[in-house]
């Protein structure tokens, strides 16, 4: 194992932030170190609850707030891309074109978070550039009235995976740094975790993804909206639907008008 790799699992143990979906594909930790102190608490107060169907239900949800600033300063967008660097921290490195930092508002109060980067991405250098891509783009002009620019878009990994092939536990790991930092630099007002590893990522959990979506978790005080991934929904359209509901959420969050 390389001192960096090392030196990125001693920091995940200092500060027991073990992700929980890694258990789901066959990862198993060192005992995790000191919690962290707790949380503030989301700024919404009402979940959407979940009919056993899948479909949210809305319920009136308060506006999310930006959570606040940590007694350090954060990180720059630019300075956690320098820091990447010519990043080979993991196997991907070999196979990769470019390096998919994420890109849009460095304000933004909205970002949304993907898996890993595919080729017309890899190719790019730009998230959500390909066919599930625009499909992420429909989603935030039509359903959300906003603009691509105005939100962050952004991936647990950033590097594509051989065959587009689900991420590796310890590519998730040496990732994991850099979207927390990206995180923290952005402080959105919500998160949403597109498709399974994005929303294990986020909410510590390994739940199937069908019962996370539609329900508001958290991420250090941010409001977290778990939905399916625009991929899913290219090969099975009628679950847009309930992409759209959590939409719908999401704008009660932003404190935006929600359409019929
Ligand atoms: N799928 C993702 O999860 N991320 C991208 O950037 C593109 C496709």
């Amino acid at each position: 194992m390389s001192a960096e790799r090392e030196e990125i699992l001693a920091q995940l143990a200092a500060h027991g932030r073990f992700l929980a979906s890694l258990g789901s594909v066959g990862v198993s930790f060192p005992k995790a170190g000191p919690a962290l102190p707790p949380v503030a608490a989301p700024a919404v107060t009402a979940a959407p609850a979940v009919t056993p169907g899948g479909t949210a239900v809305t319920t009136p949800v308060v506006a999310a707030a930006r959570p606040p600033a940590g007694a350090e300063p954060a990180a720059s967008l630019e300075s956690i891309r320098e820091t990447i660097g010519d990043c080979r921290r993991c196997g991907l490195h070999t196979g990769r074109k470019t390096i998919v930092f994420g890109q849009g508002n460095p304000n933004a109060e909205l970002m949304f978070v993907g898996e890993a980067p595919g080729a017309d991405e890899d190719e790019q250098g730009l998230a959500f550039v390909g066919r599930a891509g625009q499909l992420l783009t429909d989603i935030i002009q039509k359903g959300l009235r906003m603009e691509r620019k105005d939100v962050f878009i952004g991936n647990v990994i950033k590097c594509r995976p051989p065959q587009n092939r689900n991420p590796e536990p310890d590519e998730i790991i040496a990732c994991q740094p850099f979207l927390e930092a990206q995180i923290r630099a952005i402080r959105p007002r919500v998160l949403v975790g597109l498709g399974k590893f994005s929303a294990h990522w986020l909410l510590k959990t390994a739940e199937p993804i069908t019962k996370l979506r539609g329900r508001l978790g958290e991420y250090e005080g941010i409001a977290v909206m778990p939905t399916y991934h625009p991929a899913y929904l290219l090969r099975n359209p009628s679950a847009k639907k309930d992409v759209w509901a959590d939409m719908k959420v999401v704008l009660q969050l932003l404190g935006r008008p929600v359409p019929e």
